[in-house]
């Protein structure tokens, strides 16, 4: 198969890989992350980087892409690096908060369906980049795309519940 002789594959594969085993110890320690910085938690701040990246690069890799083609292997490396970096970011928010928060699971709510939303864009990312000459890449990719009116919108509701 050509894509396993692909480094872009081999490299987001192990991204992910890292990404799982580097939250499950955060899970098991997050007191070790649980020190503040200002006013929130170091894991918020870098939550809220990650989801600030992610939530700008979207339109900005929309606009580029249509407007220099040309560039369009450089953007969508970008576009993929990128957003897996930042959802390792976000794996180690999530994985403190959940794991801080697991004596008592009816604390989680927006915030595990965000995760959960962006999971499934990631999931589908990887499908849709290596996934070959897949019959349903067209379906998937659909829903890579517009589940991220999605992401916005939890996104949206996550940050407003800390204010109200
Ligand atoms: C995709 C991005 C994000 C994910 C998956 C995520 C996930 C989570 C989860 C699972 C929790 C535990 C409580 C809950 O389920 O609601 C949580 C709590 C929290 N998140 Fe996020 N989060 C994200 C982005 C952000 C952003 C952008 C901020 C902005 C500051 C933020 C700030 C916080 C804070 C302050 C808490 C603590 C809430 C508390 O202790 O009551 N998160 N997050
Ligand atoms: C995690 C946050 C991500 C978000 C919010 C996101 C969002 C999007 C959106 C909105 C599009 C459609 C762009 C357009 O129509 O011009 C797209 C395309 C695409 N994304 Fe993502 N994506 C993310 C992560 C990833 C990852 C991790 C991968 C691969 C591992 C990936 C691979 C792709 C591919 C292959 C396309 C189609 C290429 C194209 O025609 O532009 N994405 N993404």
């Amino acid at each position: 198969m050509k894509v396993l002789r692909s480094l872009d594959f081999w490299s987001s594969f192990l991204i992910l890989l890292f990404t799982v085993m580097f939250a499950a110890w955060v899970y098991v320690n997050w007191f070790s992350l649980s020190f503040f910085v200002g006013d929130l938690f170091f894991v918020h701040w870098v939550g809220l980087a990650a989801t600030f990246f992610v939530g700008v690069m979207v339109p900005v890799y929309y606009v580029l892409k249509r407007k220099s083609p040309k560039k369009f292997k450089l953007l969508l490396r970008i576009h993929v690096f990128g957003n897996l970096l930042s959802f390792l970011l976000i794996s180690v928010h999530f994985a403190q908060n959940t794991g801080r928060l697991s004596g008592f699971p009816s604390k989680l709510g927006d915030g595990l369906v965000l995760f959960l939303v962006l999971s499934i864009i990631v999931a589908t990312g990887m499908l849709v980049r290596f996934g070959a000459k897949m019959k349903f890449v067209r379906y998937i990719k659909f829903v890579h795309s517009y589940a991220v009116v999605l992401f916005y919108f939890v996104v949206a509701f996550h940050v407003l519940s800390f204010f109200i």
